[in-house]
């Protein structure tokens, strides 16, 4: 693990990651062994590796499967939904699993067309009617939150997506805890630290089958884009990624981002040499490098 200068071997390397997640879980607050966790499972290696996580360190998790109702020639939501059902059986885990269709009438794919949103493709009504349903069952079942298994690159995606238009309120809310609000859950993400190819390693050694497949409708999207920019920028620069990330989740925390008084705040006062506005205590940055190039001439 370059980014984290970090080398380790299967059984170590199983310990260190519910080691981690349990320390984020704790850092940001997200949940208590007392309270009843919904996870919602997708099929993937990233929900399905988040529940192994939790129920390994012993919280209450319960999963979630959606039934969505998208075939595309691989069958793509009944062999997701196999693999979320054989987890849970072999773990003696519960699993609740709401259909789409049975419940709405029409599979996600035939939704997005008669509601003409989303520019001929799913995904936004599918986006939708998982958030809309995640937060249904979380509340009239009675779970006190709903987790998710969004990685790091999923979050820095977004972020990345974010920040290139400054969608202030999106950035405002984007991270790894929502709090509950009035009819909606509290939100966590406690992978969301993890690269994703951290969560294949760890889905791989702990020898969870998980489909390998990404939604057929995902292909050429914003989303996978933004990721191959930033998988480019990470081969140069190991560690880019999180570091683009945890630094906005500091900033974000201290109150430093979008606020206009921190400029202005900064006290400024001149230099004594060259009279330009400096903050430092006494000759500006520029002042004093010419000074110690003559002082060593
Ligand atoms: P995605 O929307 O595919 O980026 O997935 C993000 C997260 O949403 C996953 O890690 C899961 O926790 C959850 N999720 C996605 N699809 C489903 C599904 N069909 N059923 C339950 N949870 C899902
Ligand atoms: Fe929903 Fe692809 S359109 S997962
Ligand atoms: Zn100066």
């Amino acid at each position: 693990m370059r980014q984290h200068k970090l080398a380790l071997c299967k059984e170590h390397y199983l310990e260190w990651m519910p080691e981690q997640t349990e320390r984020f879980i704790k850092k940001y607050d997200m949940f208590t062994h007392y309270e009843k966790i919904l996870v919602a499972v997708s099929g993937g290696k990233d929900s399905l590796g988040l529940w192994d996580i939790l129920v390994r360190l012993g919280y209450q998790a319960d999963g979630l499967y959606l039934g969505l109702g998208i075939d595309e020639g691989i069958n793509y939501s009944h062999e997701s939904r196999r693999l979320a059902q054989k987890f849970a059986d072999e773990h003696n885990l519960k699993l609740h699993i709401v259909d789409i269709e049975k419940e709405y009438g029409q599979p996600i794919p035939v939704l997005a067309e008669k509601s003409h949103r989303g520019y001929g493709k799913p995904c936004a009504v599918c986006g939708l009617a998982k958030r809309h349903e995640m937060n249904r069952v979380a509340r009239d079942l009675g779970y006190d939150v709903l987790a998710t298994g969004h990685n790091l690159d999923d979050e820095a995606a977004v972020l990345f997506g974010n920040t290139l238009s400054w969608a202030s309120e999106f950035l405002l809310r984007q991270g790894p805890v929502l709090p509950s609000s009035d009819g909606l859950a509290r939100k966590v993400k406690p992978l969301c630290r993890f690269y994703e190819r951290e969560m294949t390693a760890y889905c791989m050694l702990r020898g969870i089958e998980y489909i390998y497949e990404e939604c057929p409708f995902a292909e050429g999207s914003q989303s996978i884009y933004y990721k191959e920019l930033l998988n480019q920028l990470e081969t140069a620069r190991p560690g880019a990624k999180l570091t683009f990330y945890l630094r906005f989740l500091e900033a974000r925390k201290t109150g430093d981002l979008f606020i206009e008084q921190n400029i202005e705040q900064a006290h400024l006062h001149l230099c004594p040499k060259c009279r330009q506005p400096t903050s430092t205590d006494d000759l500006c940055s520029f002042c004093r490098m010419i000074e110690k190039v003559n002082a060593t001439a």
